[in-house]
């Protein structure tokens, strides 16, 4: 074969990939299950670069240069492994199937398995940036092993995107582990999204301000340390105004939150691995309230609000307050992220480098940010770093935002304005700096309950109180 590297599955995300691949000098061999897509890439494309296209997968494999690389870009699911299947029956020894989709890692994990049983190389790999992303450089996250990196890597750093000349790709660590990134970096996704969309509530809430308005204060936040993609996309969306009626055009969107699991994934992991990741979750959850149409139907006008109206007079003051309440809570969602990445890292032997995550999500990703920067020196200062809030950097920052923070969802709370994302975060600060929690009641409850025991402030061991005796204790151990 010919081709220095395939891609099979040739909707838009595949076939921007493959041209990205075409654009960059590679001979890309191209193969989708209808071939009118195959050719139909090369009729409108043939000019990005050189394309090898096949009709059968056979022949997709068979016009690859050895060892072989294909891409499969399918929709994840049952569809991922008949693609598997078909590209693993023709392969060799050394050969490497990659799947760029959005699969879920616990797949992931059992794929390669079974691949590396037939000396076949299986790389998991996370890719963000949208359509657009895998055409212009998308950030990368691949998994597998080394050895699959050292061929494949560089053909990788060559398509993604570039921060400072640095490719925002690199090997994250063995099987699931790209996947995992992925998921993470979807569930962070999720609660900046979240954050965002508090903020402008309050915002329009607060100032009674139209949403075009809002969109300029995001606009001006774009030029400070929330600089980001997320919040540069918030300030088009909401200057928009929607053709029909001449409304803004986030007014005549339905306000129903929907998803396509990685969210619900991410915090399924979290209660798994014990992690705390309340932003993540109260985000997923938030899109599930508001999908929730006959209990939204049922509270609406017969749930008393209770609530004054709301003036706010120190206008710039309480912009400012939202701003950094936002920015608060973003570094939560996450530190609560990277926690959760620390936790399966250890559980699976994955040896993830968390600076080095933060650094190819700096471009080419839905979450690429300024503030990535901030984090990935972080990591660099102190790559054992326990509690990324607690960094000197953001234990700074965040410091400084704190009083703030907290008039905004005390304000919020006074006036029935819902933020769950941001009254979570700091709620989570609250209870990861407290000297004592009131956990210390709930060991009591239980041992009271169900002789669950506990452990005591002054001495080792493990202790139950005797509680419906003479409540006396014992000592168990
Ligand atoms: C990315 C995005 C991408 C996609 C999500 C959207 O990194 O490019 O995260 O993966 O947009 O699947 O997820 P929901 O449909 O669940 O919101």
């Amino acid at each position: 074969g010919v081709a220095d590297i395939g891609v099979t599955g040739l909707a838009v995300m595949g076939s921007n990939l493959a041209r990205n691949f075409a654009r960059h000098g590679y001979k890309v061999a191209v193969h989708n299950r209808s071939f009118a897509k195959t050719e139909r890439l090369v009729a409108e494309h043939g000019d990005d670069g050189t394309f090898v296209p096949s009709e059968s997968v056979e022949d997709f494999v068979a016009s690859l240069s050895r060892p072989r690389v294909a891409v499969i870009m399918v929709k994840a699911g049952a569809g991922t492994d008949a693609v598997i299947d078909q590209l693993a029956a023709v392969m060799e020894p050394g050969d490497i199937i990659v799947d760029a989709g959005n699969a879920h890692f616990p797949d992931t994990i059992r794929r390669e398995n079974a691949l590396r049983a037939k000396g076949l190389h299986f790389v998991g790999s996370g890719v963000s940036g949208g359509e657009e992303g895998a055409l212009l450089g998308p950030s990368i996250m691949p998994g597998g092993t080394k050895e699959s990196y050292d061929r494949l890597g560089p053909m990788l750093e060559d398509i993604s995107a570039k921060v400072d000349g640095v490719p925002c790709c690199t090997h994250v660590g063995p099987d699931g582990a790209g996947h995992f990134v992925k998921m993470v970096h979807n569930g962070i996704e999720y609660a900046d999204m979240q954050l965002i969309a508090e903020a402008y509530d309050l915002l329009r809430q607060g100032l009674g301000a139209s949403a075009a308005e809002i969109g300029e204060i995001f606009a001006e936040w774009n030029r400070g340390d929330l600089e980001s993609f997320l919040i540069e996309i918030t300030a088009e969306v909401l200057a928009h105004t929607d053709a029909d009626t001449g409304n803004a055009f986030v007014d005549v969107v339905m306000d129903r939150a929907e998803q396509k699991g990685t969210g619900r994934w991410t915090v399924q992991n979290g209660l798994d691995l014990g992690v705390p990741i309340t932003g993540i979750a109260e985000a997923t959850f938030a899109r599930a309230l508001s999908g929730s149409v006959p209990q939204r139907e049922a509270a609406r006008g017969v749930l008393p609000a209770n609530a004054g109206t709301w003036e706010v007079t120190d206008r710039a003051g309480f912009i400012e307050d939202v701003r950094q309440a936002l920015y608060a809570s973003k570094v939560v969602a996450y530190s609560q992220g990277f926690d959760q990445i620390a936790a399966a890292s250890a559980e699976n032997g994955w040896d993830i480098d968390r600076g080095a995550m933060a650094r190819i999500w700096r471009g080419g990703c839905i979450i690429r940010a300024r503030f990535l920067n901030r984090i990935t020196e972080a990591y660099e200062e102190n790559p054992d770093l326990q509690l990324l809030l607690a960094a000197p950097y953001f234990t700074e920052a965040v410091g400084n935002g704190v009083a703030a923070w907290r008039r905004i969802v005390a304000q919020a709370a006074l006036n029935g304005v819902p933020t769950p994302a941001f009254a979570s975060s700091l709620a989570y600060y609250d209870g990861v700096r407290a000297d004592r929690l009131p956990a210390a009641l709930v060991q009591a409850q239980r041992d009271f309950f169900g002789a669950h025991t506990y452990q005591r402030v002054d001495r080792p061991g493990t202790f139950h109180t005797l509680w419906s005796g003479d409540r006396s204790e014992e000592q168990q151990d």
